[in-house]
């Protein structure tokens, strides 16, 4: 969820840095910070917020001569964004930046005695590094082999880069989970953890895999793979344009983002499942246990997260819940439960409507808690407690990624009250605790699955409607998925409640009337059977997405069976979100800024 760049060479390294840091800033921008080693000592500069703020830090300062240097741009998850916690993180004579998260970085902590200053799990990689070089001399080898040992004790994903006083010329870098490249060119060597940076400046890159680290000079490379055996380099010719490398292959920043799902809940799980329970690092295991009820407020995309929400605190915390569109909230003159908590979700926390609804609820005297994708948004700002979604920058007007990061989010903090209160005993815990992670896997892309809702999206071009239904938790990823198609292929769609589509919606039933129905196996299989049975009836097209053979379908979208709704309801996600794109592109429209729609809402 950050950005990484570094630089070895002759040439001036701050504007090589921010350039490239510049090509990173859509990965993350609310810290930044560059090191630059030159001849046997570094100078670093920091600044909080966007690049333009560190541009004036660094001022008139330029490099010269040979140096060797890395860049950071910060999406923060561990720690504010303040300037102590923006990276490069130093000691004595290191530096290093890292993309990822370091897992084990707390017991990691407990063994060091050296003074930390940053809340951030990164700085114990450039601790450990000093710990196993001292005493050890300053020769290339010895800082090649205090790395490794470092990374020997890392868990969980990196990308890093590390520059020693003690070895100028050299940047050690590591790469396991995030992704980190290199180039060469006449100018020196550049790394960076996309190809964007690179772009002009190299015509190849060695884009590493997992596992792989080492060290590189200006004109040298070496390379190992996990087991510390020589590696042959291997370079691939870069992309042509920095737009399409940003997008790294993809058409649309939304089909990355919807290809991004199975890191984003690898990272929202990271750290917070801990001793058979889950933890929240925002705020003590007991804080939620007083409150009485629970209200959810949001806009769009987010309130659809909202909805599934309050079916799964009701579920596992037994909690009642209110699920309210900000909008109408705010001009209720609502009744609030003055011993409730009042949850406001929203992937960007500018939301005007959303940001108001807050507010009123803190005048009131409500307990208040943002879930929000942007650290230091207004809405985290303002509220009392805050969960940051951990989804990294959603380009994508139509929300995706975000979407599934609050659904999980709301999953994780449903169970953590649920286990507040006593109500999950171990077989129900261990349960959801195999489906937590199962999600990880279910929401990756399979490519026959994409290809089948590409070739099946020609059939659905026209008709005068679609009504997205399902029950129970599938009835607000319908709306979720009308809300898609609506916002992307400017046709019109409904979600609706599949056993309500008999009081009314049922009469525009026909041949042209596309009924998508979200046939859960899991959840009121027989019961939805019916409501689509009732339509078939009536001639109405039916795509069904379901893991059982349905004779009435005029097209399946097959899924995988699961025995936990959610794994169902996070695989069909990806149907309804890949079905919208595709729809939407072969009507010729650009998914990814669609017309009259904006990515952040900031007026009434
Ligand atoms: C806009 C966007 C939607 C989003 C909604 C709420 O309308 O186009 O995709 O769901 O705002 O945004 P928020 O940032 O509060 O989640």
């Amino acid at each position: 969820m950050c950005g990484i760049v570094g630089y070895i060479g002759n040439q001036e390294a701050t504007s090589i840095l921010l350039a490239g840091l510049r090509e990173l800033e859509y990965r993350g921008y609310d810290s930044a910070g560059i090191a630059l080693l030159e001849t046997s000592s570094v100078k670093t500069f920091k600044a909080v917020g966007k690049l333009d703020n560190l541009a004036a830090k660094v001022g008139s300062y330029r490099s010269s001569g040979a140096v060797a240097a890395i860049g950071h741009t910060r999406w923060a998850t561990h720690g504010k964004p303040t300037e102590a916690n923006a990276h490069p993180h130093g000691l004595t004579h290191s530096q290093v930046v890292h993309n990822g998260i370091i897992e084990n970085y707390q017991n990691l902590k407990s063994t060091l005695s050296t003074p930390f200053l940053s809340q951030t799990d990164s700085e114990v990689i450039v601790h450990l590094f000093e710990k196993h070089l001292d005493g050890h001399g300053n020769a290339p080898d010895a800082a090649l082999a205090a790395f490794r040992a470092t990374l020997d004790e890392l868990h969980g994903a990196y990308a890093i880069l590390l520059v020693s006083e003690l070895t100028p010329g050299r940047v050690f870098y590591a790469r396991k989970g995030s992704p980190l490249q290199i180039g060469f060119a006449a100018g020196g060597c550049y790394l960076a953890s996309s190809d964007a940076p690179l772009l002009g400046l190299c015509d190849k890159a060695m884009h590493f895999e997992d596992g792989q680290w080492g060290v590189a000079t200006a004109d040298t490379l070496q390379v190992f793979d996990a087991n510390g055996a020589v590696v042959e380099p291997l370079f691939a010719v870069l992309p042509a344009s920095s737009a399409a490398a940003q997008k790294e292959g993809f058409r649309y920043f939304m089909e990355k983002e919807i290809y991004e799902q199975p890191q984003v809940l690898a990272d929202i799980l990271t750290g917070r499942l801990r001793d058979g329970a889950v933890e929240f690092e925002a705020f003590p295991a007991d804080w939620l246990r007083p409150f009485r009820s629970i209200t959810l407020c949001a806009c769009g995309t987010s309130y659809h997260a909202a909805l599934v929400g309050s079916y799964l605190l009701e579920r596992l915390a037994r909690m009642p819940v209110k699920v309210e569109i900000a909008s109408e909230f705010r001009y209720r003159v609502p009744v609030l439960d003055p011993e409730g908590l009042f949850v406001v979700i929203s992937q960007s926390g500018e939301t005007a409507d959303t940001l108001e609804a807050l507010k009123l609820a803190k005048a009131q005297g409500l307990a208040t808690l943002a879930l929000c994708n942007v650290d230091n948004s207004s809405m985290i700002r303002e509220a009392a407690q805050s969960i940051l979604l951990r989804a990294g920058i959603e380009k994508g007007v139509a929300s995706t990624k975000a979407f599934a990061a609050q659904v999980m989010t709301l999953w994780l903090l449903a169970l953590h009250w649920g286990q507040a209160k006593g109500l999950l005993d171990g077989e129900r815990w261990a349960r959801e605790l195999a489906a937590l992670r199962g999600g990880i896997d279910v929401v990756k892309v399979q490519p026959a699955l994409h290809e089948r809702i590409h070739r099946l999206s020609k059939r659905y071009l026209h008709g005068h409607g679609f009504f997205f239904i399902g029950r129970d938790l599938f009835y607000p990823l319908a709306l979720e998925g009308a809300l898609k198609l609506k916002e992307i292929s400017y046709l019109h769609a409904e979600g609706y409640p599949a056993g309500e589509m008999k009081h009314g919606p049922i009469a525009l039933a026909d041949a042209g009337l596309f009924t998508i129905a979200l046939m859960a196996r899991t959840t009121l299989w027989d019961k939805i059977k019916s409501n689509v049975e009732e339509l078939s009836a009536r001639d109405s097209t039916i795509v069904a997405i379901t893991p059982e053979d349905f004779e009435l379908a005029d097209d399946i979208i097959r899924i995988r069976a699961h025995v936990h709704p959610m794994l169902e309801f996070f695989e069909m996600m990806v149907v309804v979100q890949l079905l919208s794109m595709e729809i939407a592109i072969r009507l010729g429209n650009d998914v990814d800024m669609p017309r009259n729609l904006a990515k952040s809402v900031t007026v009434e």
